[in-house]
């Protein structure tokens, strides 16, 4: 089975979590594409989705979902989406769409995170994959240099703005042996909107593609 398809299993997987009559919570990146492509499906079980970018929301309305401002909706059932690595203690690096600060706070907003991936992104430590940062645009080189002082090497993701308006600094070759603390020390640096961990507020559930099939952990 090749990514693509581990991907499309894990994302109609996902639909088992999915109530009728409620709103859902909806990722970015290929693989929560995949979910929307298996949600639409059932679009008319469902009131619709608060998405955590704004290429979700331009999907999901084109599948005829209708997208729903988190400010309107209250706490979440279920949220869904990606991410760009995984440990077996459901800590996860995301950010590879640029899409974190809304990730994060749609997955803070939800009841339960349901992360979908394929077997390729479970590791046994983060960091292989550049930790992403989304960061106040005028900060950027202050921010960098807080970064280098933690033993990171920021590289700017030059010619990219967020939803929100900011930048990405993709950190590389930061040793992040505890994912927890991190998150919050890169949090206090000022000028971070984000950053790419979520360990604070893990992943509820992980379903992972594999040959086997779903594997859940
Ligand atoms: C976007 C994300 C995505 O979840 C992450 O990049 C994984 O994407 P994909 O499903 O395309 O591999 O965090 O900001």
């Amino acid at each position: 089975m090749d990514q693509d398809q581990k991907k499309r299993l894990v994302a109609a997987a996902a639909l088992e979590f999915v109530v009728d009559d409620t709103i859902v919570g909806v990722g970015t990146g290929s693989t929560a594409n995949c979910f929307i492509d298996a949600l639409a499906g059932r679009r008319e079980r469902i009131r619709g989705a608060v998405a955590s970018s704004e290429a979700s929301a331009e999907r999901l309305r084109a599948a005829g979902i209708p997208v729903f401002d988190l400010n309107e909706t209250g706490e979440l059932g279920v949220y869904v989406d990606g991410a760009d690595e995984a440990t077996r203690e459901r800590h996860l690096v995301k950010g590879g769409g640029g899409a974190l600060t809304r990730e994060k706070i749609v997955a803070a907003a939800s009841a339960r995170f349901i992360c979908v991936i394929d077997d390729s992104k479970i590791v046994t430590r983060l960091g292989h994959f550049p930790l992403p940062v989304e960061v106040i645009p005028l900060a950027r080189r202050q921010v960098a240099r807080a970064l280098a002082d933690l033993g990171g090497r920021p590289v700017w993701r030059e010619g990219f703005v967020t939803d929100n308006g900011n930048v990405i600094l993709d950190v590389h070759g930061l040793d992040i042996a505890d994912p927890v603390g991190l998150e919050a020390s890169l949090n206090q640096i000022t000028g971070v909107v984000t950053n790419g961990l979520f360990a604070r507020r893990p992943a509820d559930l992980l379903l992972v593609g594999s040959d086997a099939g779903v594997q859940r952990i």
